[in-house]
């Protein structure tokens, strides 16, 4: 069963790209991730075919109006026939809960993602209270829009779906999965400018080299992010 995302825009053509080239163009091809772009200007009613207004009380900016991005969202469930319970919503949004990567372990077990992209302003309230999104963040710094972290959870989730690396070996060592960094890797040749690979990778020692792999993921998770090291939710 592919996992489709369901990706609602004002700007389709960003997020277009991460799927084509690479790994991601390589699971399209292989049908194990599909994608449908909804774009919330399709149901506007006016002449302008206006998706934002001023906010109420005043203030700068515009506010993303509920109606065009209501429609959007009711035509897409209009159209899916996997059930809720596969379905998980996503709104992006600075203020959302920070994605980890045991977060994307759970959406790849998902059917189908609804993926709900902001641009520049904010959304109107009712839009977060009334369409059962969760909320979510890539990280406390603000982007223009919801379109980068969108393609930040598809190129995430699908290089862990079954048959999207080729090497399902690789993941298990990764950044992260063990709760710690990854330790230094090392490819010929031995001397690079005087820069030597550790003597114990090319000892054949596979007892040696696992414990001094752990002993530098350590080492590396402790310099660079104690955070880690004392974070039970990993
Ligand atoms: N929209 C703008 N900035 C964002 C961020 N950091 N995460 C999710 N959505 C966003």
């Amino acid at each position: 069963m592919a996992l489709t995302f369901e990706v609602i825009t004002l700007f389709p053509g960003m997020v277009r790209g991460v799927f084509s080239e690479s790994i991601i163009s390589r699971a399209l091809k292989a049908e194990l991730i599909q994608v449908n772009f909804t774009d919330p200007r399709d149901f506007t009613t006016d002449n302008h075919r206006s998706v934002d207004d001023k906010p109420y009380g005043g203030g700068p900016g515009m506010v993303l109006k509920p109606e065009p991005f209501f429609k959007a969202v009711e035509s897409i469930d209009e159209r899916v026939t996997i059930p809720p319970e596969k379905t998980r919503r996503l709104l992006f949004t600075p203020q959302g809960r920070p994605l980890k990567q045991k977060d994307f372990r759970n959406l790849a077990q998902a059917e189908c993602l609804y993926l709900l992209c902001g641009h520049y302003e904010g959304f109107d309230e009712r839009i977060r209270e009334g369409l059962g999104f969760e909320e979510v963040s890539i990280g406390d710094y603000v982007l223009t829009g919801g379109e980068i972290p969108a393609m930040t959870v598809i190129d995430g989730v699908t290089r862990l779906l079954p048959g999207a690396l080729g090497n399902e070996e690789s993941i298990a060592d990764e950044s992260f999965e063990s709760g710690l960094l990854e330790y230094p890797q090392y490819t010929r040749p031995f001397d690079f400018r005087g820069m030597k690979v550790p003597e114990v990778l090319l000892s054949g020692n596979h007892a040696e080299i696992e414990k001094w792999r752990r002993k530098e993921s350590l080492r590396r998770t402790q310099s660079r992010r104690e955070d880690l090291l004392n974070d039970s939710s990993e």
